[in-house]
């Protein structure tokens, strides 16, 4: 196995708060056990076009509560190519970085899975989104603070919701999943939660109202998890054709959830999964994902990490159904 003396470190995709608790994290346990580290700027982008520099204990003061990522991010398209992925590695020969550590969602660490088994290089992903939606990994980073930045929206919702009276769909990130939603629904005492999990129910929106809204309250929330067909304003548009007694509302939170300063929660957890990647690499780990299950730090191969159907607690589901009488 080749000895690594220098290691790269990238963020990639969509940003997630408490990913500069995981540069950090990740550059201090490096250079404090002698190897090198150089920070890579707008994710793979940056990688193929060697926007690269190389990092000291310093440059990653003043980090830990900050939001969004110093090393900037982006979804690059040209390292879906093999080409791209070829450019990216002829710049990690000419820097000297042996090994790659890639913070990111789905798309990255499938990016990450693809040049490893290309080129043979080292990889580490630490799972940056907030989305939740990595396989194998019980919490990811960003997830926490967005989650309470969505309740904190929702508390405030509420409160105009019961003064006029009406139903709100409020409609919260995601992607392809329901994590964010379905427990924002819980914590701020939402009456339902649409999610795409959720595929016992054929018509979600018939079963929410079947079941007899504000009947002890006289607001009502439904927390919408994206989706380009039928988010928010689909559901608000058929409450009111088929319901028009209601007075209906939407409210899209947007990208405001991606911002703001990681909860202590999510900094312990990106300081964690960070500092274990240089014990990993000692350790001979390869392409995989470091992630905590049960409160221990775990290692999950690319391959699954990157899995489509993380399964959601459906307990979740009925203790939702049951609280919103
Ligand atoms: O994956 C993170 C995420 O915020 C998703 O929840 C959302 O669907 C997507 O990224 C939005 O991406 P963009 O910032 O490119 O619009």
């Amino acid at each position: 196995m080749r000895r690594i003396n220098c290691i790269g470190i990238l963020t990639s995709g969509g940003d997630s708060p408490g990913m500069n608790a995981a540069i950090r994290a990740v550059t201090r346990t490096a250079i404090s056990k002698g190897f090198k580290v150089k920070g890579i700027y707008r994710g793979y982008d940056g990688l193929i076009n060697d926007e690269i520099k190389e990092f000291t204990s310093e440059s990653v003061s003043n980090i830990v509560a900050r939001g969004g990522t110093i090393l900037k991010s982006a979804r690059s398209k040209e390292f879906m190519t093999p080409e791209g992925r070829e450019k990216a590695y002829a710049t990690m020969q000419k820097e000297g970085i042996d090994a790659l550590v890639v913070i990111g969602g789905n798309g990255s660490l499938t990016g990450a899975h693809n040049f490893a088994r290309e080129h043979n290089v080292p990889c580490i992903g630490l799972p940056g989104t907030i989305d939740n939606d990595l396989y194998g990994t019980d919490l990811t980073i960003g997830y926490d603070t967005t989650l309470n930045t969505i309740v904190e929206c929702v508390d405030k919702i509420r409160d105009t919701a019961n003064s006029h009276e009406r139903i709100f769909f409020v409609e919260v990130m995601g992607r392809d999943a329901g994590f964010l939603a379905q427990n924002s629904a819980i914590a701020s005492g939402a009456e339902a939660a649409i999610i795409p999990e959720d595929s016992t129910d054929a018509d979600q929106l018939e079963h929410f109202i079947g079941r007899g809204i504000r009947k002890s309250k006289n607001s009502s929330i439904v927390i919408v998890s994206e989706s380009p067909k039928c988010g928010a304003m689909f559901y608000a548009e058929r409450v009111k054709k088929e319901y028009p007694q209601y007075d209906v509302r939407v409210s899209i939170l947007g990208h405001l959830q991606r911002g703001g300063s990681p909860t202590a929660r999510d900094r312990i957890l990106a300081t964690r999964l960070g500092a274990g990647v240089i014990d990993a690499l000692m350790d001979g780990q390869r392409n995989v994902m470091i992630g905590i299950r049960n409160d221990e730090v775990i290692y999950v191969p690319f391959a699954d990490a990157i899995r489509s159907d993380k399964p959601m607690n459906k307990n979740l589901i009925k203790v939702l159904d049951q609280l919103s009488i």
